[in-house]
């Protein structure tokens, strides 16, 4: 259903989750940026756990590639023990990761999720919007109707589709498990999303999201999913933290949008 002519930059992100201790997470930013700065046709977006997001923006400054934060609070500031707000964030982070599976199954409900949404656009973030089934829900056929109400209620109340969002298709069930989506699958989810977000915002500002899938994502089989026109990138958990392999992944991405 892409309509000819649509281009979208395909964006690569890269979540470490709870891993690396602060050297590993400087080699690795180091060699990310050594091997991918100035990569053309893909945004990359690294995404480290919290105490080395200011590592990251220093050490990726002036560079091409971007830094991300896994989660953030809703609330600009208060008292919130543990957690990090938005305002926080964007002084070391350009975009932040909303509604991950990890966090909705530790308990962030779609409301929060939509408000998560709302304080990163207002504190200048960009959210990437994490969906996706569980293995049962899709094993009960449900798989659209639950990408449906994750997608609703994190939008709620928005008229018109604020740019700065991509989304990420991550089908729980893949996650972690080395079982990833076929790229037929993830792209007929990745064009139901599409669909839902034209059927609330029209066709013109759905063709122009960024769509992303992820679960079990490495250098072998990016390939595939580079190929379907609907998916725009990737967000690459456990493959992420291997400098080579996810270089690997980012020129493949790249290699398709040129
Ligand atoms: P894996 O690539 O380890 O399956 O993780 C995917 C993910 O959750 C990215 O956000």
């Amino acid at each position: 259903m892409t309509s000819p002519g649509t281009r979208r930059l395909p964006v690569v992100g890269g979540n470490w989750k709870m891993n690396l201790d602060r050297n590993a997470s400087r080699t690795l930013l180091m060699g990310l940026r050594q091997r991918l700065d100035g990569l053309d046709g893909v945004e990359v977006v690294v995404c480290p756990p919290v105490p080395w997001l200011s590592d990251a923006h220093d050490l990726l400054a002036g560079s091409t590639l971007h830094v991300g934060a896994q989660n953030t609070h809703w609330e600009p500031s208060g008292p919130y023990t543990g957690e990090v707000s938005a305002p926080m964030l964007r002084g070391v982070a350009e975009y932040v990761l909303v509604g991950h599976s990890e966090r909705r199954w530790a308990g962030e409900t779609g409301a929060e999720t939509n408000r998560k949404i709302r304080a990163a656009l207002a504190a200048g973030l960009r959210p990437i919007l994490a969906v996706g089934e569980r293995l049962e829900e899709s094993r009960a056929g449900r798989t659209e109707n639950v990408l449906h109400l994750q997608v609703n209620q994190a939008l709620r109340g928005f008229t018109a589709m604020p740019p700065e969002i991509i989304l990420a298709y991550e089908p729980v069930w893949a996650i972690g498990t080395g079982e990833a989506a076929t790229p037929e699958i993830a792209q007929a989810r990745c064009v139901a999303v599409r669909g839902m977000l034209a059927e609330r915002f029209g066709e013109a500002a759905a063709q122009a999201v960024r769509i992303q899938y992820g679960g079990s994502v490495t250098a072998d089989n990016i390939a595939g999913y580079a190929a379907q026109p609907d998916i725009d990138g990737a967000l690459v958990g456990g493959a992420s933290l291997d400098a080579d392999a996810f270089t690997a992944i980012c020129r493949a991405v790249a290699a398709r949008a040129g």
